[in-house]
């Protein structure tokens, strides 16, 4: 059974689609770790209501981000993490994290890269107008939502509400990931 490590910053609906995905949905593989940079997000209430253990940390009380990445490193080793998936993690990823798990960090996306890379990609790719909606997962490079293509799903939607659209990509997201982890570890 693989052992995954996920990392995120706000809400964690991806976290839990992936620990879901373990629990029931046919994954062979157990979160083993949330790594999480915000105190107060909401993923980390979820990870606790599931017992997962939670790395928390402040970036701003560690002076470079290679410092704060030297202990994610020892963490991910000492847990013997085989994957990391970045779900909502507000950072680029740096070259201590990269140099030594490159090839085992996978992140998602809300477009159809490399369209609408960064945040807001949802709303933006709405007031485009451009009716190209889609998720989007890859492996993780030192560039913002860069990286080698793993899966991409369209999603149609032709309303006039963004909070709609942006609900149905949500739940796509959910599913891709699950289907992304799946494929990787069943490689
Ligand atoms: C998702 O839309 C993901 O694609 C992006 O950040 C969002 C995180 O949502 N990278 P959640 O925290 O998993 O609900």
């Amino acid at each position: 059974m693989k052992r995954l490590a996920v990392f995120a910053s706000g809400n964690g609906s991806n976290f839990e689609a992936i620990v879901q995905g373990c629990v029931s949905g046919g994954l062979d593989a157990q979160v083993a770790l949330l790594v999480c940079d915000k105190q107060s997000a909401y993923v980390v209430e979820r990870a606790g209501n599931y017992g997962i253990e939670t790395f928390i940390f402040d970036p701003k009380e560690y002076a470079a981000k290679s410092d704060f990445e030297m202990q994610i490193c020892e963490l991910l080793n000492e847990r013997e993490i085989d994957l990391v998936c970045l779900a909502g993690y507000m950072r680029i990823v740096g070259k201590t994290l990269l140099s030594e798990y490159g090839g085992k960090i996978i992140n998602i996306h809300p477009s159809i890269l490399p369209d609408f890379k960064g945040t807001h990609a949802i709303e933006r790719s709405f007031e485009s107008g451009k009716g190209v909606y889609g998720v989007t997962t890859h492996y993780v490079d030192d560039t913002l939502d860069g990286g080698e293509i793993i899966v991409q799903e369209i999603v149609v939607y032709n309303g006039g509400r963004v909070e709609k659209l942006e609900e149905l990509i949500h739940s796509v997201e959910h599913k891709v990931y699950v289907e992304t982890i799946k494929k990787i570890i069943e490689r």
